[in-house]
């Protein structure tokens, strides 16, 4: 490698985060944020990292997309019968992070999964465009698969059976979940790595707030 990574440093100088100055809801909080990112064009500011746990206690995560959040939590989509959908099958516990780099800021989430329901999924399915539809039926995501072709020809299969259709049924393995979170961290980078990090606590169904060191 040519850089030394090493030297890589960014000082962060843009905001702050006082605990006198977060709702008191951290969804609300969220949302503000949330929003805050999109006005800043933030790229993928929907995308989180999501992590599972293996029977075996090994983590793995992988990046989504966040398609709702709600004063339930948040809802992402995926395969049922995905590597992620088998760990938490055995383990609901997951943590997401989001990371918005122009407003120097970062989420940490921990929560328990849920299914949404069946009409949830079928409606936020019917709302995908065609080829992501098609899409969902074609991948049997996570298994492995000899070449790319197969799902091409597969993609070419459903195009034919679903000749004529606007939109496609749901696939059975296919649909949502709902984090609900026990734990939310809000991190504002600052100078001289003194961010602020404001974190909140579930406790007896109140949310407790503090701040953390950096
Ligand atoms: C920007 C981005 C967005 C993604 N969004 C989703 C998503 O919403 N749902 C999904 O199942 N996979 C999504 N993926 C693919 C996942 O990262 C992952 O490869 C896939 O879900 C299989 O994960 P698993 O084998 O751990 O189950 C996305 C990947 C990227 C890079």
């Amino acid at each position: 490698m040519e850089k030394n990574i090493a030297e890589i440093r960014q000082d962060y100088v843009r905001h702050s985060l006082r605990k006198k100055d977060v709702d008191k809801d951290p969804i609300k909080q969220f949302q503000k944020w949330l929003t805050e990112a999109l006005t800043a064009e933030v790229r993928e500011a929907t995308a989180m990292n999501m992590a599972t746990v293996s029977e075996q206690g090994v983590p793995s995560s992988r990046i989504l997309l966040l398609k709702d959040v709600n004063k339930n939590g948040f809802t992402f989509y995926t395969n049922y019968q995905s590597s992620k959908a088998r760990e938490l099958e055995v383990n609901p516990s997951t943590a997401l992070t989001f990371f918005w780099p122009e407003l120097e800021r970062q989420v940490r989430i921990q929560g328990i999964v849920k299914k949404v329901s069946k009409e949830e999924s079928e409606e936020y399915f019917k709302s995908r465009p065609r080829k992501s539809q098609i899409g969902a039926w074609a991948s049997p995501q996570s298994s492995v698969i000899s070449s790319r072709e197969i799902l091409e020809e597969r993609e070419q299969k459903l195009e034919k059976k679903f000749e004529g259709q606007d939109t496609l049924p749901k696939p059975e393995q296919w649909g949502g979940y709902i984090v609900e979170p026990f734990f939310l961290e809000f991190w504002q980078g600052r100078a001289s790595r003194l961010h602020d990090r404001i974190v909140y606590t579930r406790e007896d169904n109140t949310w407790k707030i503090n701040r953390l060191a950096p």
